[in-house]
């Protein structure tokens, strides 16, 4: 999928910054979509729009950077935050509500009770950002309580992230249809995320080593787990050399269900996900493949 062209402003979506306000503008509306963002909206983020736009008559972005999410040496401070800019991009996608509360609106007491992430929430993404998956299935839970939509579009590119969401809303009976959105990735093959912003330009050409070995893997995948992998780490071991290098966080091939890691005899599906930093910027992209 490459970046869907932005369309003519439909009409300005209402920007709402309390729960209040929230249910006065969602009071008597159909079928409601939830598209949860931490803004800096890019083409990826149209595209999850465009899906909820096809499945319900009232859609809702929710823009909020979670500080629970964050880790102590994470980039809160410096994550990229534009919201007349991402109301504009709202406004060509014809979304109806943009809910942007303030920190001390999400959270008015420090959060005593959250939503552990177990152990799927350790591996991976977990493992090298202890208690993430904890703040964002808590702040997702709280955006579910107070939207209460139909139905929640994230997209797969966080592909632990909507397992997670998908799990808790099993294990906590939430009324949510949860929905997965194709990764949309540039003509070069970049996955699109808020975080590609701070790439220079020779880092972003370090960075297409990333799909690049995910697509070796995929191209492996008839030979089995160990090829997929080999494949893959054989584009990344040449990508550590490039200036920049690409510097390695991992690279796995798991059960999309538990997120362990795929033994030698998987068969049918997995997910190959890797996650590099190129220069001070992390970036983490995955495929599915079928063993
Ligand atoms: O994927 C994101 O942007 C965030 O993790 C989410 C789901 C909005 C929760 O803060």
């Amino acid at each position: 999928m490459t970046e869907p062209a932005p369309r003519e402003t439909v009409g300005e979506p209402l920007v709402v910054r309390t729960p209040e306000e929230l249910r006065r503008a969602l009071a008597g509306t159909g079928r409601v979509a939830l598209v949860p963002t931490m803004g800096a909206l890019h083409g990826g983020h149209r595209s999850l729009m465009r899906l909820a736009r096809s499945r319900a008559e009232t859609v809702v972005v929710s823009i909020f950077v979670n500080p629970l999410q964050f880790g102590p040496n994470e980039d809160l401070d410096r994550y990229p935050r534009d919201l007349p800019g991402d109301t504009l991009l709202c406004a060509e996608e014809g979304v109806d509500v943009v809910f942007a509360p303030e920190t001390g609106t999400v959270y008015p007491l420090p959060q005593m009770v959250t939503v552990d992430a177990g152990s799927m929430g350790e591996r991976l993404e977990g493992a090298s950002r202890p208690g993430h998956f904890t703040g964002v299935l808590t702040v997702v839970a709280k955006l579910f309580n107070l939207v209460r939509p139909d139905l929640a579009v994230f997209g797969a590119k966080d592909a632990q992230q909507i397992a997670l969401v998908r799990r808790m809303v099993a294990d906590l009976d939430l009324p949510v249809e949860i929905v997965g959105a194709p990764t949309l990735r540039d003509p070069d093959g970049l996955a699109s995320s808020s975080r590609n912003v701070y790439l220079s330009a020779r880092e972003r050409t370090s960075a297409l080593a990333l799909s690049r070995a995910l697509r070796a893997g995929a191209e492996a995948a008839p030979g089995g787990a160990e090829a997929v992998r080999g494949a893959a780490l054989a584009v990344l071991a040449e990508a550590a050399e490039a200036v920049p290098p690409v510097r390695l966080d991992y690279l796995a091939l798991v059960d999309p269900a538990t997120f362990a890691e795929a033994g030698a005899d998987h068969r049918g599906e997995a997910v190959l996900a890797v996650a590099a930093r190129v220069g001070a910027t992390r970036l983490i992209d995955n495929v599915s493949v079928t063993l």
